[in-house]
């Protein structure tokens, strides 16, 4: 049974976490494959008249499907503290979070990289990146330097103390000298790692080895993406990214499941388009219509509370991520917040130098320079939010629906009319 990866086509916050909950409880596993608590997933849950409303950062979205096994993978960086404080959070609603898994490969977030990552921010000024300030960079940078420190080094006091002592051997010249902040005490780092092991240790397991005997079980396994395509660390707009890779590549490196599994790919994309921290933006609007877009969307991030910058709809980039992702389905979501807009611009290709661009220019400078061409949709005034198929809805809104799918290269399998799990029109089935 299939493999699906479901990933952002945008610059993230686009309702992977909406999506994920709706594929329910015919999916057996949800696994997080990158990313850390970088990541802010909202999930609204409807029961009769009651709304209930979920933020995770580092859980799976699937913790909150009862029988579905939540995977945090090898590709993710974990703050343990943020771990417990999460499950603990979700324990006290009365959610069952004991089938939760860790990869042991999973590398750790130590508390001197959650500093670094700020106090580089604050070095760099005018060039930073707008990080969520999590120690996510650091925390990868240490993998790739290979002075990480995973999961399983917390088991073995002896082997994190000589991990931790190495990293911080460099970690605290730069802290003392470059940034002038106070070093790190190598005990102090490992009785704070080691004080989460003896809670971990259950959780803990070769989470390749598990999944891919589901697979062959001939169970259902989602893996679900933090961030999105143009935050990806190669595919993105690079420097302005995060430091994994968020696109369908990724699925694989990050969940030890072989390419051959996946049978699908569901990109989740925005009916107009946000981005939080910095970078280029083309579609950006910066006055009163990215305002309204801001408040009509609540457009405000889940994990830091910074406003989104907001703009329209972008065909150039979904076309880019259908490319690089392969995409199957598309999820379009937020359809209602531009119900009342007026008229819906959508760039359908750039302008740079004076030459029309109908690709992503991969230029960085061309990018940083790309002037949107529009085209302009009529809008609509009706509520859509009991919209559950394609036909209730205003003609003007099904047509827009309709001219994006002709130009992002993949069918909209589903749109989302409302926060709601059950605020959804099903065009067809996710999980075919
Ligand atoms: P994620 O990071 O991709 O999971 O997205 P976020 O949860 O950060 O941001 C998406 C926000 O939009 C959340 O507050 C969702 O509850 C909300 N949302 C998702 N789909 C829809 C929709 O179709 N309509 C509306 N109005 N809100 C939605
Ligand atoms: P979800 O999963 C939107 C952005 C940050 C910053 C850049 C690098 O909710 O879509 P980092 O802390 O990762 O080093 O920051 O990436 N960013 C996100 N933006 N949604 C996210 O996650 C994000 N995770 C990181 O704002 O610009
Ligand atoms: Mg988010």
């Amino acid at each position: 049974m299939p493999a699906i990866v479901l990933v952002g086509a945008q610059w993230g916050d686009e309702g992977k976490g909406k999506a994920t909950d709706l594929l329910g409880s015919r999916v057996d596993a949800v696994v997080k494959f990158n990313g850390g608590n970088n990541a802010g997933h909202t999930i609204v849950i409807r029961d009769g008249g009651r709304s209930e409303k979920f933020a995770l950062h580092l859980l799976p979205s699937g913790i909150l499907t009862p029988g579905c096994v939540p995977v945090i993978g090898n590709g993710v960086v974990i703050d343990l503290g943020v771990l417990f404080e999460e499950i603990d959070g979700l324990r006290a609603r009365g959610v069952d979070t004991s089938a939760l898994v860790v990869s042991g490969s999973a590398h750790v977030i130590a508390p001197y990289n959650r500093t670094l990552d700020k106090v580089t921010e604050r070095f760099l000024g005018s060039r930073r990146i707008g990080t969520t300030g999590r120690g996510i960079g650091p925390t990868y940078a240490d993998k790739m330097s290979r002075i990480g420190i995973r999961v399983q080094d917390l088991f073995d006091e002896d082997v994190l103390r000589a991990k931790v002592s190495g990293a911080l051997n460099v970690k605290n010249q730069i802290l003392v000298k470059i940034y002038n902040r106070k070093a790190f005490d190598v005990e102090a780092v490992v009785a704070e790692l080691r004080g989460y092991a003896e809670r971990l240790a259950p959780m803990v397991a070769d989470t390749s080895l598990l999944l891919e005997r589901m697979l062959s079980g001939g169970k259902t396994v989602v893996l679900e993406a933090g961030q999105a395509t143009l935050l990806d660390v190669d595919h993105g707009t690079y420097p302005f990214v995060t430091s994994s890779n968020a696109t369908a590549g990724g699925a694989c490196t990050g969940s030890g499941i072989p390419p051959m599994r996946i049978s699908s790919v569901i990109a989740v994309v925005k009916a107009y388009t946000t981005r939080v921290g910095e970078g280029p933006f083309p579609t950006e609007l910066l006055h009163e219509k990215g305002e309204l877009l801001r408040l009509a969307g609540a457009e405000f991030g889940t994990t830091t509370g910074r406003p989104r910058r907001c703009g329209w709809f972008d065909a150039v980039v979904a076309r880019y991520a259908t490319r690089i992702n392969g995409v199957t389905d598309f999820v379009l979501t937020k359809l209602d917040v531009l119900t009342g807009m007026g008229e819906v611009p959508v760039c359908v290709a750039y302008e740079v130098d004076g030459v029309r661009h109908d690709e992503l220019p991969t230029n960085q400078a061309d990018f940083a320079r790309a002037t949107p061409i529009y085209e302009t949709f009529p809008g609509w005034s009706e509520d859509i939010s009991a919209a559950r198929s394609l036909d209730d809805l205003p003609r003007n809104a099904r047509d827009y629906v309709l001219a994006l799918q002709g130009m992002i290269g993949a069918p909209i399998s589903a749109v989302g009319v409302g926060p709601g799990r059950d605020e959804t029109i099903a065009v067809r089935d996710l999980l075919r």
